[in-house]
């Protein structure tokens, strides 16, 4: 028996220090992040297992950075877009933004919904950014969303309600911290961890591939037995 890795999240970190240690600016991390996203995604696009990728882009905490290095990360994130369109249609990649949009300039968003629609067919694998995505604030958005609907709060209608209840499987995070940062807490509760020192610009598809081998020989039990 082997674990099938159909939703892999992953915490891309260490942009910053990956330019730091090339005295360069952080910026210049986050430009080349931008290089491992494609790379990552587009494997994921030709492996017929991987159903669903979940990126952390930008945090609901992230906006205590300092404002040059936010306005950049949201020019990279529209400049990203608007490049990669291309990409998704050709490798029939449907993307699907979650966290809360509201908070982005009316240019951004523009850009954002657009993406979404044009690739709203594709039929391949879908590509999840988390932007101005925080779990805490997904979940109270939920809670709030069934609140103001006077529905109950189950397990399942908050499930429902929120940004996106599809299970992860994998959760990968790279640049060597051993932390969630308010990632997926709800959807990771049965998720297998994986963590590597790995600066984000840094990984590739064969540690990548590494991981996924280890994880579908991990016995998941979910609190049964096996
Ligand atoms: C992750 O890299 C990207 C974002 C949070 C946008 P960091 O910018 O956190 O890089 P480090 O962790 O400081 O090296
Ligand atoms: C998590 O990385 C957020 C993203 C990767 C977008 P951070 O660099 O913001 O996390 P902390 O501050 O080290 O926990
Ligand atoms: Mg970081």
């Amino acid at each position: 028996m082997s674990n099938r890795a159909r939703h892999i999240a992953i915490i891309m970190d260490g942009n910053g220090r990956w330019a730091q240690a090339q005295g360069k600016n952080r910026t210049a991390g986050h430009e080349k992040g931008a290089e491992t996203v494609r790379r990552i995604t587009t494997f994921c696009a030709e492996n017929d297992e991987i159903e669903r990728l979940t990126l952390y882009a930008f945090s609901t905490e992230n906006w205590k950075r300092p404002k040059l290095e936010v306005e950049f990360l949201m020019k990279l994130l529209e400049k990203y877009l608007k490049n990669e369109l291309k990409t998704y249609l050709e490798g029939n990649i449907r993307f699907e933004p979650i966290g809360d949009l509201s908070s982005f300039s009316p240019s951004l968003r523009k850009t954002i919904e657009r993406v979404r629609e044009e690739t709203a067919r594709c039929s391949g694998l879908v590509q999840s950014l988390a932007l101005n995505y925080g779990a805490q604030d997904e979940i109270v958005r939920a809670a709030n969303a069934l609140l103001g609907r006077g529905e109950t709060i189950s397990a399942e209608s908050l499930g429902h309600a929120l940004d996106t209840n599809e299970n992860v499987d994998l959760l990968i995070r790279t640049g060597g911290d051993h932390r969630l940062s308010n990632f997926l807490l709800w959807q990771s509760a049965y998720a297998e961890l994986f963590f590597t020192d790995t600066l984000w610009p840094d990984f590739t598809t064969a540690e990548f591939e590494r991981i996924i081998k280890k994880f579908k020989t991990v016995e998941r039990r979910f609190g049964g037995l096996n």
